[in-house]
């Protein structure tokens, strides 16, 4: 499909996506340096983040991989601090590293779900903390004109209840909360502006293929009002406005 938006909408940005290396994150990765961002990728997973580093390169984008655990502020701080060095700046973060399981309330224990809520609302807190120095307006390398972008990506589990996603269902309401609070803070103080995508179920995708039952992953979308499940290129092109220029521009009221 070819995009609704110009080739370098984004050109000049540095964005760095945490599990930017598959799914959801890794077509966000695409699509932002298809449309002239330079990208870092963060992942726990080596093989995954040099293949996702190698296709980018080859569409001729730039773009680099750091492993790391969003769950290590250690490792949040070294990745947000090599990207800089090797791009100069940081304009975009994108928190797009998730973990899930299927598990009964019952039979989840306490430790497995504090490691989802560690890896989700933790992790995407963290990395946001460590980010907001080079994300604020003024930063280094940055003008001091215009703060950086974060987007937050969530689901939709949690606005009503999901079977057997009691941890994801709490992490997902966390990382929604903490888009509010600093969108809320940081866009006063820093202007940087915070946003949030929640994605339904989205066809090729991890989460889709250990979530949903096996019929619908096998494309039974009768019971779906568009009769398909949601595209990875659909999340990429929200994100895409979201991060651009035409996104969400804060007024000076002192102008
Ligand atoms: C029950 C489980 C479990 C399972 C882990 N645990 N897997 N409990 N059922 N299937 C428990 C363990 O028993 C342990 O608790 C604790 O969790 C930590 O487990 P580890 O294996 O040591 O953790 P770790 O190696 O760090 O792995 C964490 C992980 C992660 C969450 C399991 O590796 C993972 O799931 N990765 C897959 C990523 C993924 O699926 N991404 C797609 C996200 S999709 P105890 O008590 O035993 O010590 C998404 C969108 C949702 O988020 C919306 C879709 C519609």
């Amino acid at each position: 499909m070819e995009s609704p938006f110009k080739p370098d909408i984004l050109r000049g940005k540095v964005a760095l996506l945490t599990g930017g290396g598959s799914g959801i994150g890794f077509e966000l990765s695409t699509q932002f340096g298809k449309h002239g961002a330079s990208i870092a990728i963060m992942g726990r997973r080596k093989n995954v983040i040099h293949d996702a580093v190698s296709v980018l390169q080859s569409l001729g984008i730039p773009a680099v991989g750091f492993e790391g655990d969003v769950r290590k502020p250690e490792d949040a701080r070294r990745v947000v601090e090599a990207t800089v060095e090797k791009f100069g700046k940081l304009d975009i973060l994108v928190n797009a590293a998730a973990g899930n399981f299927l598990v009964p309330a019952e039979d989840l224990s306490p430790n497995g779900f504090k490691t989802v809520m560690d890896i989700d609302s933790v992790g995407t807190f963290t990395m946001c903390h460590q980010a907001l120095k080079y994300l604020k307006k003024g930063g280094p390398g940055k003008d001091s004109s215009t703060g950086g972008f974060i987007l937050n990506i969530s689901a939709t589990l949690h606005y009503t209840a999901s079977w057997y996603q009691i941890h994801v269902s709490a992490a997902k309401a966390a990382v929604d909360a903490l888009t509010r609070n600093l969108a809320l803070e940081w866009g006063t103080d820093h202007d940087i502006r915070v946003n949030g995508i929640a994605p339904g179920p989205i066809g090729d995708t991890t989460g889709m293929s250990k979530l949903l039952p096996k019929e619908i992953n096998d494309g039974g979308y009768e019971t779906m009002p568009l009769y398909k499940v949601g595209e990875k290129w659909d999340i990429a092109m929200a994100a895409i406005y979201l991060a651009s220029v035409a996104g969400y521009k804060r007024n000076d009221p002192h102008c």
